[in-house]
């Protein structure tokens, strides 16, 4: 069984159109592992588009929900990220003016400064991961930085699957990095993008371990409801 980590920041999203109180973050991720998600991810992003301090606080306070944070690698971030105390963190990349995450990290250029985070974080026993491109060399650089797991970018697989493209080139990337990932110890992930077809194939993989899914989610529920969205994707992952 592989895990499904869901990403509510969606539903912040919808929240923050009307600025009150609904749908309520909090009783979404109660809801969400209700019917069966084995984790909630949410992103704190350096402008607060969806998920917001007070969430992040409310959600890491009860023990009882296993949150994985996402963050980027300002200092100010990590710091509200230690002091709030995650059970997982992911490091991503963020720029400003993207829409969402558009690719993993640039480990090579970002080595010395993303060993020094993950320090920080082990420290107090919260479990890490890199998101990366699916790039033998990054999970090298993986291995170097000292992270617990990775979370390969399927953004890329995940667009040409949905465009009817070939995307075999790419599956085998990711087959090819995710077995490298896991001789060498470190947990596989993958993530960004992803509906139920690319879950279908990508669940094929035996090395991934945890997918992280927001989007495809939360606009699924319009029709169909969170509780039936998240059980279509439970069985896939059996
Ligand atoms: N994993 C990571 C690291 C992400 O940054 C995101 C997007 O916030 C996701 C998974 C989920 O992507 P999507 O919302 O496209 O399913």
């Amino acid at each position: 069984m592989k895990r499904l980590g869901v990403n509510i920041d969606h539903v912040a999203t919808i929240r923050n159109a009307r600025g009150e109180d609904h749908p309520n973050v909090y009783n979404a991720a109660k809801f969400a592992l209700k019917c069966g998600a084995h984790s909630i991810t949410i992103h704190l992003r350096e402008d607060r588009r969806h998920i917001n301090d007070k969430d992040l606080k409310i959600l890491s306070s009860n023990k009882k929900i296993p949150i994985n944070l996402e963050l980027s690698t300002n200092m100010k971030i990590i710091k509200i990220a230690l002091k709030n105390k995650p059970n997982y963190i992911c490091i991503v990349p963020e720029k400003r003016k993207e829409i969402t995450t558009e690719g993993g990290l640039n480990l090579k250029n970002n080595k010395k400064k993303l060993k020094n985070i993950i320090q920080k974080f082990k420290k107090k026993n919260i479990r890490t991961s890199l998101f990366i491109n699916p790039s033998l060399k990054d999970i090298s650089y993986s291995k170097d930085i000292g992270t617990d797991c990775i979370e390969i970018h399927t953004g890329h697989i995940s667009r040409l699957i949905k465009s009817n493209k070939n995307y075999i080139k790419e599956l085998a990337k990711i087959k090819k990095c995710s077995k490298k990932a896991n001789n060498l110890g470190i947990e596989v992930h993958a993530g960004h993008g992803m509906d139920y077809k690319t879950a279908k194939i990508l669940s094929k993989i035996g090395e991934i371990k945890e997918f992280n899914i927001g989007h495809f989610i939360i606009g699924e529920s319009i029709f169909f409801g969170l509780k039936k969205t998240i059980k279509n994707f439970i069985k896939i992952f059996k």
